[in-house]
């Protein structure tokens, strides 16, 4: 058993009633706040600059250098946007995280808008957890009343209001610019970039988006140091993250380790493969990011790393499968998601998936002929790099890399007349 976890922002998972003010000020919660208000803006934004922290949602932008985009001498008012409509498939830490420590958001919410300048902050929360939208707003209460946040914040002079915005249930709209458009009351729908939300955001305002766990690492770097934050991880993917094990493990769930950590150390956390079955493919960070296989367990699970083995490190949602899991018609699931949730702005995505169902389902049932491989991944192709936002890209990436990988797999359905495997065998579509 290796022992590389670090639990910061899940430390308190276990404790009783953990997400109450009570609980948390009891572990010295909001003492990072009253540090930060000591300080000046642009120090805060240089210690999380020096920290190294890449932005949690899932592209790994540098925290710091996007809050440094904020021009400060624009007249606009400033805005900080928390991106909470965690949707990716199989991603499931930023809820969790909400549920047992909603204050290390909320706390990392005013040191985040105080560093920016901006005195109205949205948390924007998936909208059909309704469970966790209260949760929130109960913490967000109880920090106004705790004068943590509102007028003149610990006598420091600084204001901040905080509204807790649900969203209404879209995939698309934990794209950052579709968020803004749900946030003005608007269909939710991408925007062209550029120009970036830092320049011209909600309400054409200067906005910071930042997804929860990035917002919710701030109060440990503001208290801890720099320094502290950057001694964790790797070279290039500084700290730690909440990595969700889901699938064919014995013990799924969140595990908070160092960046670079690799699938083979998690899976011995977790307890390893359900018993008498060996890992067949999994997900580094959700269904938009390539499949790898069982060859890629010691792959360190960081942005570089991840990216050199052909994928990409995403949410960090790692979704196991074994071999009684039949990968075409996993993906033809995945693909059904895509097809539903795109927002239909664009011909290549809105069609094209349409299309991907279409060519998968009839392989899927053995019916296809082997050109529809083919005929598959130039359907890629034509989505791929040619879609207005990431959803088209990657509904994509789960095909291509299951061809690249499990070709003889698609080719047996075809000799087979239909799927090989025994469904009944297999817990992946329970
Ligand atoms: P991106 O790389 O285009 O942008 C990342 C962030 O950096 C954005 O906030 C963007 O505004 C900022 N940025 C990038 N270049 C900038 C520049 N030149 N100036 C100012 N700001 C700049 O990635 P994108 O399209 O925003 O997100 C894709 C990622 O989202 C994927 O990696 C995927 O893993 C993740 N994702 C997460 C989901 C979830 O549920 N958490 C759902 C679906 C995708
Ligand atoms: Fe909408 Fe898909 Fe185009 Fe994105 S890629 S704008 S989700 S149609």
């Amino acid at each position: 058993m290796v022992d590389t976890l670090t639990p910061v922002l899940t430390d308190n998972w276990g404790d009783e009633r953990s997400w109450t003010m009570a609980a948390y000020e009891g572990r010295g919660g909001y003492g990072a706040l009253r540090k930060a208000l000591t300080q000046e803006p642009a120090a805060i934004i240089e210690q999380v600059k020096d920290s190294g922290l890449r932005g949690r949602g899932g592209a790994g932008f540098p925290t710091g250098m996007k809050w440094g985009f904020i021009p400060q001498d624009n007249p606009n008012p400033k805005y900080l946007v928390v991106n909470a409509d965690e949707s990716e498939p199989g991603t499931c830490k930023d809820i969790p995280l909400m549920m047992a420590n909603p204050h290390v958001l909320v706390e990392g919410v005013a040191i985040s808008s105080y560093a920016i300048r901006a005195n109205t902050a949205f948390i924007y929360i998936r909208g059909e957890v309704l469970h966790v939208i209260r949760r929130v707003q109960r913490a967000v209460q109880e920090a106004y009343l705790a004068g943590h946040l509102g007028k003149d914040i610990h006598g420091s002079g600084y204001d901040l209001d905080v509204v807790v915005h649900a969203g209404a249930g879209a995939y698309i709209c934990g794209e950052e610019t579709a968020l803004l458009e749900g946030l003005e009351g608007r269909r939710g729908q991408p925007r062209l970039r550029p120009p970036f939300p830092a320049v011209a955001g909600l309400y054409a305002s200067p906005t910071v988006i930042n997804n929860v766990e990035s917002i919710a690492s701030v109060p440990s770097i503001v208290e801890h140091g720099a320094d502290w934050f950057s001694s964790m991880g790797t070279e290039k993917s500084k700290g730690f993250g909440i990595f969700s094990l889901s699938g064919h493990v014995r013990n799924p769930g969140q595990f908070e380790a160092p960046l670079g950590i690799t699938l083979r150390e998690l899976i011995d956390l977790a307890g390893g493969i359900r018993e008498g079955h060996q890992l067949k493919f999994w997900t580094p960070g959700g269904s938009s990011t390539p499949l790898l296989t069982d060859q890629h367990l010691d792959v360190p699970l960081d942005f570089e790393g991840v990216g050199e083995a052909g994928s990409m490190l995403g949410t960090r949602a790692l979704q196991l499968f074994d071999e009684t899991t039949c990968v075409v018609r996993a993906v033809l699931r995945w693909t059904e998601f895509y097809k539903h949730e795109s927002c239909g702005k664009c011909t290549p995505c809105r069609e094209g998936t349409w299309w991907l169902v279409q060519t998968l389902a009839r392989l899927e049932k053995g019916q296809g002929s082997e050109q529809d491989l083919d005929l598959l991944l130039d359907q890629c192709d034509n989505i791929l790099g040619r879609s207005f936002c990431a959803l088209g890209d990657g509904a994509t990436s789960p095909i291509s890399s299951s061809i690249e990988y499990f070709r003889d797999e698609y080719l047996a359905h075809l000799t087979h007349g239909g799927c090989p495997f025994d469904p009944a065998a297999s817990t992946a579509f329970a």
